[in-house]
């Protein structure tokens, strides 16, 4: 529409009244309307949940399971990367984090494997209940386990700490890689995924049970290691650290490591949790994390990790002063209360 009044409704030259009053109310209704915020559609949280099932479940070791999910329609699924995992959300709503051990290059099915706990209870009894068929929402695969390209790797892995190291092995040996597994457990029965690693070539894998060989300590597990080899390791805690220990940076060699199990608590000291204000108040000893001692009053409280990244047990801190260990605390009046402490005195917690 044009700027400019029209004539008046006779045709006469003239401005009418009418029209005036009116082209100026049109006017100031769109100048009002220009001046008002634009309307930008609010952005909707990201779902990155996948509803699979099981497509197939298949022991591999006495206290092992693999599980082999899909999607129900067969379509192909979202890619992943060597040392990735999948968040898995068990029937009775609890999460938990199973590294991905199937091939990537397989774009309509993902493969985990889940070791019986000594309890029997909790996730993994949860998984290994799990049948063909059953429907097992996860989250999109994630990696906090980057798998870097190298000429020279050694792999250490031990008993289910296999799980992200197998992908990697495969990936570099399809890329030409000069690589070395060493793959220990308690016995040879207890190791998931001989088949696999048979279809290697063996001069690269050395098997090591503990039956047969004793307990490995670090040094003995990076012999031979070359120089500026990159150090995968994933196994228990004690191998863990003592491969940490024994490890000699230098002349380009690299150590990365995952764990299965929370770290050992370092320079922790003392302190209260008071859940919700006028709560309970709760001793947390230096050795011990918030979680587990809220977790004995509050079993209901949600945990998944244990280790400060996942942030599933996220709480808000209505009072006191919080010593921040996790990489992803925010600093915005909540703490992961699985390696967040107290630096003392008294937490009150949003519980
Ligand atoms: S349980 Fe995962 S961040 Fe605390």
């Amino acid at each position: 529409m044009s700027g400019s009044i029209p004539p008046d409704l006779r045709g006469r030259r003239a401005r009418d009244p009418f029209l005036v009053a009116v082209s100026t109310l049109f006017t100031g209704v769109q100048r009002v309307r220009s001046l008002r915020a634009p309307v930008v559609p609010r952005a909707r949280p990201v779902d990155r949940t996948l509803r699979l099932v099981v497509q197939e479940v298949r022991r591999e070791a006495a206290d092992v399971v693999a599980l082999r999910l899909a999607a129900p329609d067969g379509r192909v699924l979202p890619g992943w990367q060597p040392g990735s995992h999948l968040d898995v959300l068990l029937p009775s709503g609890r999460r938990r984090q199973y590294s991905l051990c199937g091939d990537p290059g397989d774009r309509r099915t993902y493969r985990i494997a889940v070791r019986l706990l000594p309890d029997g209870a909790g996730g993994s009894a949860e998984a290994h209940r799990l049948s063909e068929g059953a429907e097992v929402p996860v989250l999109a695969p994630r990696n906090a386990f980057p798998f870097l390209a190298r000429d020279r790797y050694l792999f250490i892995a031990g008993g289910i700490g296999i799980t992200p190291i197998l992908p990697m092995v495969q990936a570099a040996d399809r890329l030409g890689a000069d690589w070395r597994l060493v793959y220990t457990g308690r016995t040879r029965a207890s190791l998931p995924f001989l088949d696999d690693l048979a279809a290697l070539p063996s001069g690269r894998v050395r098997i090591r049970a503990d039956d047969e060989h004793g307990v490995p300590d670090g040094a003995g597990l990076l012999r031979g290691a070359a120089a500026d080899a990159a150090v995968y390791c994933c196994g228990p805690a004690p191998m863990i650290d003592g491969v940490r220990a024994a490890f000699a940076p230098g002349g380009g060699a690299t150590l990365h490591y995952e764990r299965f199990a929370p770290a050992p608590i370092v320079d922790g000291v003392p302190f209260e949790v008071v859940l919700g204000r006028g709560g309970p108040a709760l001793a947390v000893p230096a050795d011990r994390s918030a979680l587990d001692v809220i977790r004995e009053r509050r079993p209901d409280v949600a945990y998944s990790c244990r280790q400060g990244f996942c942030g599933t047990c996220r709480v808000g801190v209505l009072d006191g002063d919080v010593d921040q260990r996790a990489a992803s605390d925010q600093g915005d009046g909540s703490m992961l209360i699985c390696v967040s402490r107290g630096k003392g005195g008294r937490l009150t917690l949003d519980l």
